[in-house]
């Protein structure tokens, strides 16, 4: 017997954005729920490693023009700018009031909030790089969401953990609220609300090698998308430079920011031939091209798909690769970045105080999602029309803020500030709006999915679908791709998704059965990963992530527009909406 609840709000997910999205419906005293499939200190933000982006200027001169600028620049000039404005103002109050609530941020000997450099942050609108990521050692992450999740527990916010949201209510276009499943009991719970936040984070557990946590399977986004209404940009997923070789586990940009080098077999520090003024402080996209080219050329390590970072004190020295160039100590080196030091002797057996640490890149971060204005309302067509009560934001949403390629540090101040105007927006809406009529069926197409799974006796298997998922789109729809090779994922997705129709479940419990929640997820992946590989086949050129050996150019005259992709009858449409352009007009982009 389904369950219902009624609250004015109801948040989806409890990670950075959605915890200070509750934190703003509390503070306007909303009657809200949080609803998260994971206990919420668990979320994927607290696995944020380097730090927030502000420019806060502690360490030397910084604008929030300058940050705006780089986002701009380093989301290849598809970032809407209206929403980068808003971004790096609103970082430094962010920062602050992260600090009064008592984050405990690395200090300047002075007292002040200290600062690290970051890749594609840089003063003076790319002259260099710019200590400009304010950080808690290299768990800034961690640190944000147990601090956040003591506000919302000090609000009295009211937790749903372990409830694992399976679809969103949409009748006559307007949002009523969510379906759930209670993962301890089995039992389904309708959540019916005037408006509903989703802050469900990102889907990177499409690709194979990810440092994305087995949770990050996008499912709300999907949900929408299967409601017929569009996803955007989704061709554009970011590959981080440094994930920890065969595992992806990241290792953070902040090794570099902190002095670290990219080595290739030859020992070269390659990225020096590349990008002549940031080098291995460019953006992520480019590092990344750059780091498979070097494995192509055969200059991989041992002739092999890796390369090294290293991070010996020495190395730093001897390159002066340390900010000012100073020279750096290993006691600083593991003060400032103790769990990837560990995480490399842990997971590769290395000492990377004396010894070199294999890397490959690893899917980290979609800049596609679910479309939404600055506000977070999602909206659903070109003319920008407001799906009234759904909002989202964090790396589910596309604001668009991070455009083509989103800079490191960004996803943190992305998720807090529009998380908290999401929240804003959100209580203000409830307090104008009715609740809308719940269907007496909300829960009908959940039950008879549910009920396919368990009584299909199908000689699928769950697994092998989800592995030649992530297999071809890693191989074909990674770093680099190709019309040819998009194809072949359009097309092996399309064979995943007849057989995950005839997908067998050995358990029929009710009782935390994984094995079901995961038969949903892979279900949602498959509509996320297709959606990718269509949206990524009809974009011919190369822009930020998005790198096509057979476009190599970014082309302009024809691509500068977002991509609106929609499943309509069975069949996906791609429409696209032009990019906002406030301050700076599209330049080639050169670091
Ligand atoms: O490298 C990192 O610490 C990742 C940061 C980010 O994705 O913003």
């Amino acid at each position: 017997m389904t369950q219902v609840h009624r609250f004015d709000a109801v948040v989806v997910g409890a990670g950075g954005a959605g915890l200070w999205a509750a934190l703003e419906l509390a503070r306007d005293k909303v009657n809200c729920a949080v609803v998260s499939k994971l206990y919420p200190t668990r979320s994927h933000t607290g696995t944020a490693q380097g730090g927030i982006g502000a420019a806060l200027g502690n360490l030397e001169e910084d604008h929030w023009e300058w940050h705006m600028f780089d986002t701009v620049k380093g989301g290849d000039y598809l970032t809407d700018q209206d929403a980068a404005e808003i971004l790096a103002r609103e970082a430094i109050e962010t920062v602050y009031e992260l600090e009064h609530m008592g984050l405990p941020f690395n200090r300047t000997p002075e007292g002040k909030i200290d600062q690290r450099r970051f890749g594609g942050h840089t003063h003076h609108h790319g002259q260099g790089p710019v200590r400009r990521s304010c950080f808690a050692a290299d768990r800034t992450g961690h640190m944000i969401l147990q601090t956040l999740y003591q506000q919302c527990i000090k609000h009295g916010t009211r937790f749903f953990d372990e409830f694992q949201v399976v679809d969103l209510i949409i009748e006559n276009g307007v949002c009523g609220g969510v379906v759930a499943l209670e993962i301890l009991t089995g039992e389904l719970h309708i959540f019916h609300a005037k408006a509903v936040i989703v802050a469900a984070g990102g889907f990177g557990k499409i690709f194979k090698i990810t440092s994305n946590a087995l949770s990050l399977t996008g499912d709300p986004v999907a949900m929408l998308y299967r409601h017929g209404y569009p996803l955007e940009d989704m061709e554009f997923f970011q590959f981080h430079p440094t994930g920890i070789y065969k595992m992806g586990i990241l290792m953070s940009e902040a090794a570099r920011g902190e002095g670290g080098v990219l080595i290739n077999d030859t020992g070269e520090r390659f990225m020096a031939r590349y990008a002549p003024t940031l080098m291995d402080l460019a953006p992520r996209d480019m590092i990344s091209r750059y780091m498979q080219q070097e494995i192509a050329e055969g200059r991989g390590i041992k002739g092999g798909d890796y390369l090294y970072l290293d991070i010996r004190p020495e190395s730093i020295n001897k390159y002066k690769s340390a900010p000012g160039g100073k020279q750096v100590t290993e006691k600083e080196l593991r003060e400032k970045l103790p769990d990837i030091i560990e995480m490399m002797e842990l997971y590769l057996g290395v000492d990377p105080m004396k010894e070199l640490v294999p890397t490959q890149p690893t899917a980290h971060y979609a800049m596609g999602g679910m479309p939404t204005d600055v506000d977070g309302r999602v909206i659903i067509d070109e003319k920008n029309t407001v799906l009234p009560g759904l909002y989202a934001a964090g790396e589910c949403a596309c604001v668009s803020v991070h455009g083509a390629n989103r800079l490191g540090t960004n996803s943190l101040v992305d998720i807090l500030v529009f998380g908290r105007r999401s929240g804003r927006a959100a209580a203000e809406y409830v307090r104008r709006a009715d609740y809308p009529t719940l269907p007496p069926d909300a829960d009908a197409g959940v039950r008879a999915e549910v009920n396919h799974l368990f009584d299909n006796a199908g000689k699928e298997s769950a697994a092998e679908v989800r592995r030649k998922m992530q297999d071809v789109m890693t191989a074909q729809c990674g770093v680099f791709r190709t019309g040819t090779g998009l194809e072949q994922v359009k097309q092996t997705l399309g064979e995943l998704k007849t057989c995950y129709r005839n997908i067998a479940i050995q358990d029929h419990t009710k009782k935390f059965n994984t094995e079901l929640l995961e038969a949903l997820e892979l279900g949602y992946m498959l509509d996320l990963a297709e959606v990718t590989a269509y949206s990524a086949a009809a974009r011919t050129e190369s822009r930020g992530a998005h790198a096509r050996e057979d476009y190599p150019k970014r082309d302009d005259a024809n691509w500068l527009k977002h991509t609106l992709a929609y499943k309509r009858d069975g069949k996906i449409e791609m429409k696209y909406k032009p990019v906002v352009i406030s301050r700076f007009e599209p330049k080639e982009r050169k670091y």
